[in-house]
C-alpha cells in the first residue's frame, strides 16, 4: 500500500526575496547536460529509526549516542524521520520532486543481526526489498550505499575496522545484498567517506565507535578498509557482474583543500592535505602507480621515526595488495561540501596531539575570508567543487564521476533561500566544470532528501529539501522552498540564476 502522501496544496505562495546574489545575477539561464541525472540521498541510520526492530541488533552509531554529552541536543538515531515505518511517504517525496534516482543505505545489523553471514533477518532484507521494488514501481532507480558508517557492534567489539578480518565479514555480508536485492539494484556503492568514519571514528571523540587512537587505530582502518572495498568491488566484478550486470565504485569526501597564499610553501601545504584527505583513499585505486600517495607515506614514517616508533603508523600495503585494489571503482563518487585553505606556517608544536592524523598533516585549515554560516562545513565556496572535480579529471585521465552528496546545512526555516542560494552557485560550478572544462559526471545528488540525524550533531542541524517535524509522531515531512527549487530545475532541466523562491504548503 503506498500513495499515502497528503499534499495539502493549499497554495499561500509567500513572495520570497529573490535568493541571486551579487555573484551570480550576471550569469544566464543554463541547460542540464542530458546525460546528468538528478536525484536525492539519504543512509539507513540518519532516517530509518526503529532502531530494535524485529531481529535488529545495536549498531555503533546505537552505542554511541547513548553515551551522554556525545549527540550535542541528546537525540538519538531512534527519534529521526522513522523511514522504517514511513518509507511510503519517502518515495512519495521523491515522486514530488521527480528524481531520476534515489541514493540510501542498508543498515547492517538490520540486515545481519549477528554482523555474521550466518543469519539474515527476513524483514530486514524485506524491507530494503520492497523499497527497491516500489522505487521501481515509481520510476525511480535504487542506488544503494552497502555501508554508511553504522557497523554492529558486535563486530566493533571484535576491532571493527581495525581488524583486519573486517574484509571477510563486509564481502560475506556484500554477497547478502547482491543476492537478495541485485536483480534490481544496478548502482551500487561500497563505502561511503572512508575518512569520516575511519579517522574520526578511530582517532578522534568524534564519532562512533569512539575509539580514540589518535595516528594508529585510524591508519589500521584505512588499510584495511582500501582492503575490505576491493574485495567487494571484485566479488561483484567476478560473480554477480555478468548476470546483474550493474555498477560499483566507492564514495570519497572530496572537499577542496588548497594553499592559503600563492606562496610556494602555502601551496605545497595545500596540496598535502589534499593527499591526506582524498588521495589516501583514491590514490590506490584511481593512480596508475597504486598504493597511498607518496607525500603522505614520506610524511607519517618521518613523523613516526622522529617519535620512536620502529616502523611507520600508516600500514604498509603488500605489492599484491596494491594490484589488488588498482582499478577496483566504476567511477569516481565524490561528495563534496566546502572548501579549506592551509598555510604552511600555521603549524606551531603542541597545537596536535603527538601523535595525531592532524599532526601528520602538519597544518590548520581554515574558510579564509569566506563567511563561515551555522554549519561550517558547508561554508559556500563554489569555486573548490569545480578545482575538486578538475583534480580528479587531471590526477586519474578523466574517470566517470558521480556526485553523490552535495548540500546546505542550517539550523532550520522553510523559506531556505541560502540553501537554494548554494545550490544554485555549486550547480553552476559544476556545470562549469561539465561544458567548459570536460568533467566526465553523469549524477548529481542533493544531499539531503529529508532533514535528519546529523551524526554527532543529532537532529539540530537541517539538510532537508523536506522539513521533518520531530514532534509529530507521524515525522510530517514539509516542503521548503528549496524542495520546490529541485522540483522547479528537474521539471524545467534548467539552471535559473535568478529564480524566484516560492513557498507552497506541501506536506507528506
Ligand atoms: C556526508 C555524510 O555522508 C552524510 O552522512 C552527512 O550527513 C553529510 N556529509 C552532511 O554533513
Amino acid at each position: 500500500m503506498r500513495a499515502l502522501c497528503c499534499i495539502l496544496a493549499v497554495a499561500f505562495a509567500v513572495t520570497l526575496v529573490a535568493a541571486s546574489t551579487a555573484d551570480n545575477s550576471a550569469a544566464v539561464m543554463r541547460k542540464l547536460p542530458e546525460n546528468l541525472k538528478l536525484g536525492a540521498a539519504t543512509a539507513s541510520f540518519q532516517v530509518e529509526g526503529a532502531w530494535d526492530a524485529a531481529d535488529k541488533s545495536e549498531s555503533i552509531w546505537d552505542t554511541f549516542c547513548r553515551i551522554p554529552g556525545n549527540i550535542k541536543d541528546g537525540t538519538d538515531g531512534n527519534d529521526t524521520c522513522k523511514s522504517y515505518e514511513f518509507y511510503q511517504r519517502d518515495i512519495e517525496m521523491l515522486k514530488f520532486l521527480g528524481v531520476d534516482f534515489y541514493r540510501f543505505s542498508v543498515s547492517w545489523p538490520r540486515v545481519l543481526p549477528n554482523g555474521f553471514a550466518n543469519k539474515i533477518s527476513e524483514d530486514g532484507i524485506g524491507y530494503y526489498s520492497r523499497l527497491v521494488d516500489e522505487l521501481l514501481a515509481n520510476g525511480i532507480e535504487p542506488v544503494v550505499t552497502i555501508y554508511h558508517w553504522d557497523l554492529p557492534q558486535n563486530l566493533q567489539d571484535l576491532g571493527g575496522w581495525a581488524n583486519p578480518l573486517i574484509a571477510d565479514w563486509f564481502e560475506d555480508y556484500a554477497r547478502v545484498l547482491f543476492d537478495a536485492l541485485g536483480d534490481r539494484v544496478k548502482t551500487w556503492v561500497t563505502l561511503n567517506e572512508p575518512k569520516q568514519f575511519a579517522v574520526f571514528g578511530y582517532g578522534m571523540a568524534f564519532c562512533a565507535p569512539n575509539i580514540v587512537s589518535a595516528g594508529i587505530g585510524d591508519y589500521m582502518a584505512i588499510k584495511n578498509l582500501m582492503v575490505a572495498h576491493a574485495r567487494v568491488w571484485h566479488l561483484y566484478d567476478k560473480e554477480y557482474r555478468p548476470t546483474q550486470k550493474g555498477t560499483i565504485g566507492i564514495v570519497i569526501a572530496t572537499d577542496y583543500r588548497e594553499g592559503a597564499s600563492d606562496s610556494p610553501e602555502d601551496i605545497e601545504a595545500g596540496k598535502i592535505a589534499f593527499d591526506f584527505e582524498v588521495g589516501l583513499y583514491s590514490h590506490p585505486i584511481f593512480s596508475t602507480t597504486g598504493g597511498f600517495p607518496e607525500s603522505v607515506v614520506k610524511r607519517i614514517a618521518e613523523r613516526s621515526a622522529q617519535q620512536g616508533f620502529p616502523r611507520s603508523r600508516l600500514p604498509e600495503f603488500t605489492p599484491e595488495e596494491i594490484e589488488y585494489i588498482k582499478g577496483t571503482s566504476d567511477f569516481f563518487g565524490f561528495n563534496h561540501y566546502s572548501t579549506l585553505f592551509y598555510a604552511a606556517d600555521s603549524y606551531k608544536p603542541g597545537i596536535f596531539d603527538i601523535p595525531s592524523y592532524n599532526d601528520d598533516l602538519g597544518a590548520v585549515g581554515t574558510y579564509g575570508s569566506y563567511a563561515t554560516t551555522s554549519v561550517p562545513h558547508t561554508t559556500k565556496i563554489p569555486g573548490g567543487i569545480r578545482k575538486a572535480l578538475n583534480w580528479v579529471k587531471d590526477s586519474y585521465n578523466n574517470p566517470e564521476i558521480m556526485i553523490f552528496e552535495n548540500g546546505f546545512g542550517n539550523l532550520g526555516g522553510n523559506n531556505d533561500i541560502d540553501r537554494i542560494d548554494y545550490y544554485l552557485a555549486y550547480l553552476d560550478a559544476v556545470l562549469d566544470a561539465i561544458e567548459v572544462d570536460g568533467c566526465n559526471i553523469t549524477r548529481y545528488t542533493a544531499w539531503s532528501l529529508m532533514d535528519n540525524f546529523e551524526w554527532n550533531s543529532g537532529l539540530s542541524v537541517k539538510f532537508g529539501l523536506f522539513e521533518v517535524d520531530y514532534n509529530d509522531d507521524k515525522r510530517t515531512r514539509t516542503a521548503r522552498a528549496s524542495a520546490l527549487w529541485f522540483k522547479d530545475l528537474i521539471a524545467t532541466r534548467t539552471l535559473d540564476p535568478d529564480y524566484e523562491p516560492r513557498l507552497e504548503e506541501i506536506k507528506f
